[in-house]
């Protein structure tokens, strides 16, 4: 797979796919951490004197423009990010377009509008995906969170384009996430939380032969209870997964894989009522309570869980981490997995989010912008978006 830095893009046109699905809140965004991350490839075109175009999606559309996900306020972020003002186009795609990109001078930054404005995206439309092409003379592909999807930016704009290659962001993660798979550092300790178990199998199949112990906590983490005879009152459990539970379980046991659930919880009747949670051990659940974040017993087997590891991997909060009397698990984790001696990478929104709230963002070797990529990866799939760029 080519770089930015090994292909010739001087003066170039210049096509950037990056990820700006960031969550806006009441037209502001709320956490800018994907648009900080694409600035290093960003600023590198500019310095290169090429003719710059961004595209990336925003929420899911569905082909129908809607403002609440127009690219507009990432626009304004960028401007204040890099410090001049780029260009805001109202669409992707159009005769406006072409023209648009027909006058860009060197160093001027052109932002599309939302690729899913246009169902033609998410559907790898042929002609659209020529259409992005048109001017283009480089592709860059600096979108990790959206590697997994086979979509026109990400995979059919390729085949229009004479020159491709990752950017900045792109490599890093690779690099990265590659460490987890080919030469993890052992011990290995994986911590997958989260609702479902449904969403983590893939990675925990795969995790199966690497890792030295894996931890689950989350809601899913009751189902793997279930699937030991252990019922927790009313909480949540995915009733058709606890076969597959079991059988991750067997498999973890024959490999001589240490796999850590949780033996107390946080819990209440309700989620949203306003009455102070009650611990309860998995022996003394009350059957009226649901569990909704770990309890101090397994904060404390957690902990001591990952001590020696040289190797960490932690992705799916622990508890309703959105609710501050639930997020006592996620954060003391994201606290204790900041102070290791180890090579620690944190993926997916939620538990990437306890990191940043936890303040401890800067003690964390490797931070993965994407969700869903960074799991299909970390599975062994082969990503589009790789594929495109003749990676494998
Ligand atoms: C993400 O947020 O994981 C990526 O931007 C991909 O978004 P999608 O799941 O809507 O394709």
């Amino acid at each position: 797979m080519k770089s930015i830095e090994t292909v010739d893009i001087a003066k170039k046109c210049v096509f950037i796919r990056v990820d700006f699905n960031v969550p806006i809140v009441d037209g502001k965004i709320a956490d800018t951490s994907r648009i900080d991350a694409v600035i290093k490839t960003i600023k590198y075109a500019w310095r290169n004197e090429c003719r710059v175009i961004l595209a990336s999606h925003l929420g899911r559309p569905k082909g129908t423009v809607r403002n609440e996900w127009s690219l507009y306020p990432v626009a304004e972020k960028l401007n204040e990010l890099l410090g001049f003002d780029v260009i805001f186009a109202d669409d992707c795609v159009g005769d406006g377009i072409r023209k648009l990109k027909a006058d860009l001078l060197p160093r001027d930054i052109l932002l599309l509008e939302n690729l899913r404005f246009h169902r033609k995206e998410t559907e790898n439309e042929e002609h659209f995906a020529k259409e992005l092409a048109d001017h283009v003379d480089v592709y860059i592909n600096d979108a990790f969170g959206t590697l997994h999807r086979a979509h026109a930016s990400v995979d059919g704009i390729t085949r229009f384009v004479k020159e491709k290659a990752c950017g900045f962001l792109v490599a890093k993660e690779i690099e990265c996430l590659s460490k987890l798979v080919e030469t993890p550092s052992k011990p290995y300790v994986a911590i997958i939380g989260g609702a479902k178990v449904s969403d983590k199998i893939g990675v925990i199949n795969n995790l199966i032969n690497k890792v030295d112990v894996l931890v689950i906590g989350g809601a899913m983490a009751y189902t793997f209870l279930a699937a030991k005879g252990i019922r927790l009152g009313k909480s949540l459990i995915e009733e058709d997964k606890i076969t597959t539970a079991e059988k991750i379980i067997e498999k973890m046991t024959k490999k001589g894989t240490e796999v850590i659930l949780p033996v107390d919880h946080n819990a209440a009747k309700e989620l949203q009522s306003k009455t102070k949670p009650k611990i309860f051990t998995n022996e003394n659940f009350n059957n009226e309570y649901s569990a909704f974040d770990i309890g101090p017993e397994t904060i404390a087997l957690f902990k001591k869980s990952i001590q020696k590891a040289r190797t960490v991997f932690w992705n799916g909060p622990l508890g309703v981490c959105e609710q501050e009397q639930y997020a006592l698990g996620t954060n003391a984790l994201a606290h204790a997995i900041a102070e290791l001696d180890a090579f620690t990478v944190v993926g997916g929104g939620d538990s990437v989010s306890a990191i940043k709230k936890s303040g401890v963002e800067a003690k964390i070797h490797h931070i993965s912008t994407g969700g869903g990529a960074s799991l299909e990866f970390l599975e062994g799939r082969k990503l589009p978006g790789l594929v495109a760029l003749n990676y494998y």
